[in-house]
């Protein structure tokens, strides 16, 4: 049997290369690492993998379709899993389960494994993603079934040769990616613990952050963010431009208690700077640039979207459908957002559609120019509160 493990360089991932092959028998192990912007070294990641006793160690940069065909969607999505998350974990998931599946393809694997616990919300996104791409192959998750604790984890892979974390000492879970970190465990699991400064990497802490704000301007076409200040950068220089702005003015850190897909909550880290200074202008620009209406439908749409994603149904029929809708509203969605970046908070102070404001002043202004025909406004309110006056009348028992 040949396997195609989705490998990290982690601990758990590594455990379990030897493993499958000791405990369940699999003849070979290929892993693929997947770049996705988290900043680790890939050739010490891969290397290690075969250390582990992979028979093959390989690695693709999947940065560029990671931000043009994952973050970008959720930013026209405006998508916040329950009204906070910005899904960097998530939107990832997906992608290196596509990759998986085409690297078990090229090789010829008759399976493909992960290292997600059966606790987690990855083991969720990865098997349905499999299932749903490739439903001839079978899925292995050896950590959901193995029962180690983090510490015999790491035991059994000294055992194994493969050396204990050099954070030993971290007690914390990280997931990293170029649009955030996600922090978890240890004392973290203890929800009245304020997070220690030493979990995060990607902002600055509001105390640490410039009295001095900064004002950035964001322009979008079509929903998808393509200047910042003025300069057109392509889609990875945009978030990292993002990112670095954003965490240098401590901005973009979240502390919740979130509602996992296995049923249980979990209190999580987020830091997440760019992907949430993006979100925030895009709807601003949106609140420019849509009708009244298709704004409030379209909030409805966004959580959807931000459910299944974060329930792994990244691939399924409602996010098919979801997204003809998202795209046709984007159309529109052309213009510049100015944020004021200062101390902790990113405050809208400014934006602009020279091709698509429904914003007119002619009708909004209070000045002398105004258009708006004050008298209409009397039989509309009339008609408008009919059913107010009617249903008030019968309570009195007029
Ligand atoms: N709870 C988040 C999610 O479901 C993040 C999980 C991150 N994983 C980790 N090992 N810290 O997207
Ligand atoms: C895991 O349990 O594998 C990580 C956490 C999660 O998936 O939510």
């Amino acid at each position: 049997e040949r396997v195609v493990l989705a490998y990290s360089g982690g601990v758990d991932t590594s455990v379990c290369i030897p493993y499958l092959m000791r405990e369940w028998g699999v003849k070979e192990v290929i892993t693929f690492a997947a770049d996705l912007g988290q900043g680790d070294e890939l050739e010490p990641i891969r290397l290690k993998a075969l250390a582990a006793g992979a028979s093959r160690s390989l690695v693709d940069d999947l940065i560029d379709p990671f931000i043009r065909e994952f973050a970008f969607p959720a930013i026209r999505a405006n998508a916040l899993y329950e009204g906070r998350y910005p899904l960097s974990t998530a939107l990832a998931r997906p992608l290196i389960a596509r990759r998986l599946v085409e690297v078990a393809r090229e090789v010829g694997a008759d399976a493909v494994a992960h290292g997600c616990t059966g606790k987690g919300n990855d083991q969720v996104r990865f098997d349905v993603a499999i299932g749903a791409l490739a439903p001839d192959l079978k899925v292995l998750a050896p950590a959901r079934e193995w029962g180690m604790s983090r510490e015999e984890t790491i035991a059994y892979g000294e055992r194994c040769d493969i050396p204990a974390p050099v954070s030993k000492t971290s007690p914390y879970s990280i997931d990293l990616n170029l649009l955030g970190r996600s922090i978890e465990a240890g004392p973290l699991e203890d929800p009245m613990v304020e997070p220690p400064e030493e979990v995060f990497a990607m902002t600055r802490s509001v105390a640490d952050a410039p009295t001095e704000g900064q004002v950035v301007e964001i322009a979008f076409e079509q929903g998808n963010p393509v200047a910042i200040d003025g300069e057109r950068l392509d889609a990875v220089a945009l978030i990292r431009r993002a990112n670095a702005l954003a965490g240098a003015h401590g901005f973009g850190r979240l502390d919740m208690i979130e509602n996992r897909v296995v049923g249980i909550k979990s209190r999580e880290i987020y830091e997440t700077p760019g992907l949430l200074l993006l979100i925030r202008a895009h709807q601003e620009l949106e609140s420019l640039t849509l009708a009244a209406d298709v704004l409030r439908y379209k909030r409805q749409i966004e959580m959807s979207w931000a459910d299944l994603v974060y329930q792994g149904l990244w691939f399924g029929p409602l996010k098919d459908a979801l997204d003809g809708f998202l795209d046709r509203t984007q159309a529109t969605v052309n213009g510049l957002v100015r944020i004021r970046l200062q101390k902790g908070s990113a405050t809208v102070v400014g934006r602009s559609s020279a091709s698509d404001s429904l914003y007119v002043p002619d009708m909004a202004t209070y000045g002398a120019e105004d258009l708006f025909d004050h008298r209409a406004a009397e039989g509309f309110i009339y008609v408008w509160g009919m059913p107010t006056r009617l249903w008030a009348a019968r309570r009195r028992g007029d």
